[in-house]
């Protein structure tokens, strides 16, 4: 087996452009981000955001990354075609895509929309090159163990947010009866036959969302039933259940601690919508509430964002959502009021929301304390949002944030995902202009997010790096 892996080179800066006097910014078309240039790591943008100005009208959600990737994963289950629609386009998904094509098989994606033909499998190794990459990467190895009984997947590694750990996933897939060793930086699992079993997924930081994943979509094929305990409840994982049932699997409990499957000798192709994104419009919802805009958030369910709501209400931010699913945000008063949030698993407080919260805290009138209990060490962005004027320091994994009057427009790296949307809402209110560089890192979760933003008023632009 020798894939021939599709390469990512380094970051490379783009030797063109610069940055255009505003008045020029503000009367240029909003180019569409060239994302296959950004996926060969070719270009390096950057963001550049006047802010000040109060976001109005509608912005639409697209699919849900988180949900997508593992759904795209499924498909190895099975040799039949499966159409998977509502896929947002970003660099995490091409990259799975790319990962699915170094396997043998075939898929297209247009208009958000991907067609998976998986019966030309030709290996079972997913490389170090893609899997670095994307850390989701690892969700093939679950259900390329079920259907192929091997899996040669390069283990992920840390990354900025902190350590990434396996334990979760390797135990799972142990416990249905895989045998696994770590050679030479890739997980080598294989099996003569998979059985159910009870399995309690719990580690220090409670559930893993891709460890259920993958046990999940390694159980649908094992023989017998399998219990998953401690299971993670998040509405991605509902989602990759639904569609693993369109595929005839047999799935009970998703969404709750208690997962059971009962075991099938195949799985059928199906089609699927996947959900809308909860943290893109989660970060719609508080960029109107850190400009005091009146945003209308379409197309996502308000039911997944129940913690940010009820937290945005203790500051001092109403969010409504209407009979059609409109979201409408709307602030109550001048003064954000401040409040203390833990990152929790679902259906706590995300800790993929965290970063943003803290810019909405940081013009809030008083001191919030942000402790994350997911990831310990996710706190890159409050030294770039210190740079704009933030008084955040850190203790342990908690930030406590002491409210300021304004936010003052700055240079600024981005450091990861997350922490790039901070910062972009951070932009969106300061005074005077901020550069956002490193924005290929917005790119793996947002599609379009600076066209998104300049329809709804925000005098946004993307520019190449000189
Ligand atoms: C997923 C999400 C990510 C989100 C995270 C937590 C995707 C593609 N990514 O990542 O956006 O921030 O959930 O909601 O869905 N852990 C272990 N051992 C393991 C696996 C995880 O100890 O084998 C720990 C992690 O270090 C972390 C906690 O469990 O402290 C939760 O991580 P996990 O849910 O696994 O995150 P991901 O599934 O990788």
């Amino acid at each position: 087996m020798s894939p021939a892996f599709g390469g990512c080179s380094a970051n490379a800066v783009s030797a063109e452009g610069g940055l255009a006097p505003i008045a020029e910014l503000r009367s240029q078309r909003f180019a569409i981000p060239r994302y296959k240039n950004q996926v060969d790591g070719a270009v390096m943008d950057k963001i550049v955001i006047d802010g000040g100005i109060r976001l109005k009208g509608n912005i639409e959600v697209s699919g849900a990354k988180n949900a997508a990737l593992p759904i795209l994963a499924a498909t190895l289950l099975t040799d039949k075609k499966c159409v998977i629609k509502n896929v947002p386009n970003l660099r995490d998904v091409s990259t799975m895509l790319k990962i699915l094509r170094s396997l043998g098989i075939r898929c297209w994606m247009s208009d958000h929309e991907v067609i998976i033909e998986p019966k030309t499998l030709k290996n079972c190794v997913a490389s170090y090159k893609l899997v670095s990459t994307m850390r989701a990467s690892i969700c093939v190895l679950g259900p390329l163990l079920a259907k192929y009984k091997q899996a040669r997947v390069s283990m992920p590694g840390g990354c900025i947010i902190g350590q990434r750990p396996v334990d979760l996933h390797i135990k799972g897939l142990k416990s249905l009866g895989a045998a696994i060793k770590i050679e030479h930086g890739y997980i080598v699992a294989a099996a003569k036959k998979l059985r159910g079993a009870n399995i309690f997924l719990g580690g220090a930081y409670g559930s893993s969302v891709l460890a259920t994943a993958n046990v999940l979509m390694c159980a649908c094929l094992a023989h017998g039933r399998t219990l998953i305990e401690n299971a993670a409840c998040e509405p991605e994982i509902v989602d990759l259940a639904v569609f693993l049932n369109k595929m005839g699997a047999k799935i009970k409990g998703q969404g709750t601690p208690s997962i059971t499957v009962d075991g099938v000798k195949c799985l059928e192709g199906a089609t699927h919508s996947v959900i809308p994104d909860r943290i893109e419009a989660g970060t719609h919802i508080l960029a109107s509430a850190i400009t005091g805009g009146q945003l209308i958030v379409q197309k996502a369910k308000i039911e997944h964002l129940s913690a940010l709501v009820d937290k945005l209400d203790q500051v001092g931010v109403k969010v409504k959502a209407y009979k059609n699913g409109d979201i409408h945000v709307k602030r109550k008063g001048k003064v954000l009021k401040p409040v203390d949030i833990t990152t929790l698993p679902y259906p706590g407080f995300p800790t993929d929301m965290q970063a943003q919260m803290m810019s909405l805290l940081a013009l809030g009138d008083g001191i919030s304390v942000l402790t994350e209990k997911i990831f310990p060490d996710r706190f890159m962005h409050v030294s770039e949002l210190n740079r704009m004027g933030a008084d955040i320091f850190l203790e342990g994994a908690s930030a406590i944030v002491k409210g300021v009057k304004r936010l003052s427009g700055a240079e600024v790296m981005a450091s990861d995902l997350r922490a790039s949307a901070a910062l972009v809402l951070a932009g969106l209110v300061a005074k005077g202009r901020t550069e956002i560089s490193r924005i290929y890192h917005l790119d793996r979760g947002y599609e379009r997010i600076e066209e998104k933003l300049a329809k709804v008023g925000a005098r946004i632009q993307r520019v190449k790096e000189i």
